[in-house]
């Protein structure tokens, strides 16, 4: 037991509800639109951003404020999932998405499963199915699914009764790698105007917000889902990549394309590089990758036309010296580490608020109890 004060407040506040009886529980295995800020939104699985609407984003981003001060503490970890049990099942390589996601379950005091496709028996050809089944069987609340398909966390969800996060799936989506940098350029924006962020600040800065999202946009699971946020939110998204890279349908998208990064640089007040998908064949749509960062690649003469509190940004890992030049990567409005670190309190507030169950605060009783400004 902690003997922090603070920790016991938060502690008392966020006791988890009991765990939901495991088996069919709760709706079909499809999500539908999220958005009921008032209460702990009823989701079910996170698939894809188109999950969340307006209001569900905004919740997700107000329980993260909340979530955010336990992160800051000397103790990091509340008792909010206690008794829960998520596991980590990636089936594609990945350093940041997975650590990030194994550490905010463990901040909230939730049992971690972590299953790794290169030691497992997927290796002696056990079908996806037959591994989710298995695991599912051990007794799990959560499935966060990261696989090198399209539509493989989709599948998951109908296999078993548990809550499904899709970590990255194929070219598809990446819909908390969206939610953390909309945490991200939100928490920006208040700090510019010298707002603490907490539970006052909302979603109005991405009204009408030119976000350029540039590289390999064709292989880009971060894009489909950072395009569907920032529309939802309200924001003007223009990707901007060779012709080759442009994916094969836009249809839906919404967005503009534009092929001139010089052209775009001054007009934008986010920056937000991809990364050269190179495994997936990236190479041979480019004459070569020098030629793509001759044209395409933010070196420090290009970050330099940006407008004043103009925004960078990366999903990592970031190719130094082809997307973005060292010295860029390493400015002041280079809000990559802090991607990185928002990434742990947005994916807490996720996995509490599909696992917490009815009965948790909600955000607003939850900032309270964490004494969040604004709350
Ligand atoms: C991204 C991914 O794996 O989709 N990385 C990440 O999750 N932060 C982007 C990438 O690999 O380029």
């Amino acid at each position: 037991m902690s003997s922090d004060p603070a920790a016991a407040v938060v502690a008392a506040a966020t006791s988890p509800a009991p765990p939901a009886a495991r088996g069919p529980a709760g709706p079909s295995p499809t999500s539908g639109p999220v958005g009921r800020p008032e209460t702990v939104a009823p989701m079910r699985h996170l698939l894809s951003m188109a999950d969340l609407d307006a209001a569900g984003i905004a919740h997700v981003l107000r329980v993260t404020d909340s979530l955010g001060e336990v992160v800051r503490r000397s103790i990091p970890r509340v008792p909010a999932l206690r008794g829960r049990t998520v596991v980590s099942l990636f089936a594609e390589e990945s350093t940041r998405t997975r650590l990030s996601f194994e550490t905010a379950a463990r901040r909230m005091s939730a049992d971690v499963l972590t299953f790794s496709a290169a030691t497992s028996s997927a290796k002696k050809g056990e079908s996806l199915r037959d591994t989710v089944e298995t695991i599912a069987a051990m007794g799990v609340d959560a499935f966060v699914v990261r696989h090198g398909a399209a539509g493989a966390p989709t599948q998951v969800a109908r296999w078993v009764d548990a809550h499904v996060v899709n970590a990255g799936d194929g070219w598809h989506e990446h819909p908390t790698q969206a939610l953390l940098d909309c945490y991200t350029i939100r928490q920006f924006r208040a700090e510019a105007e010298g707002r603490t962020v907490g539970t006052e600040v909302g979603t109005e800065c991405f009204e009408g917000l030119r976000v350029a999202v540039v590289g390999d946009v064709r292989h880009s699971r971060v894009a489909r889902s950072l395009v569907i946020a920032l529309r939802t939110l309200g924001a003007r998204a223009t990707v901007v990549c060779p012709g080759t890279l442009v994916p094969p349908s836009l249809e839906g998208w919404g967005v503009d394309v534009c092929h001139d990064l010089d052209a775009v640089l001054p007009e934008v007040d986010v920056v937000y590089l991809l990364r050269l998908q190179l495994e997936r064949g990236t190479g041979s749509y480019l004459p070569s990758a020098r030629e793509y960062s001759a044209g395409f690649g933010l070196t420090a003469r290009r970050a330099a036309r940006l407008a004043p509190g103009a925004m960078v940004m990366h999903p990592g890992p970031m190719n130094r010296g082809v997307e973005i030049a060292d010295e860029v990567a390493d400015m002041a409005r280079s809000l990559v580490l802090r991607q990185v670190a928002n990434g742990v309190a947005v994916r807490m507030a996720v996995l509490y608020l599909l696992l917490a169950g009815p009965d948790a605060p909600d955000a607003e009783e939850l900032g309270r109890s964490l004494g969040v400004v604004g709350a």
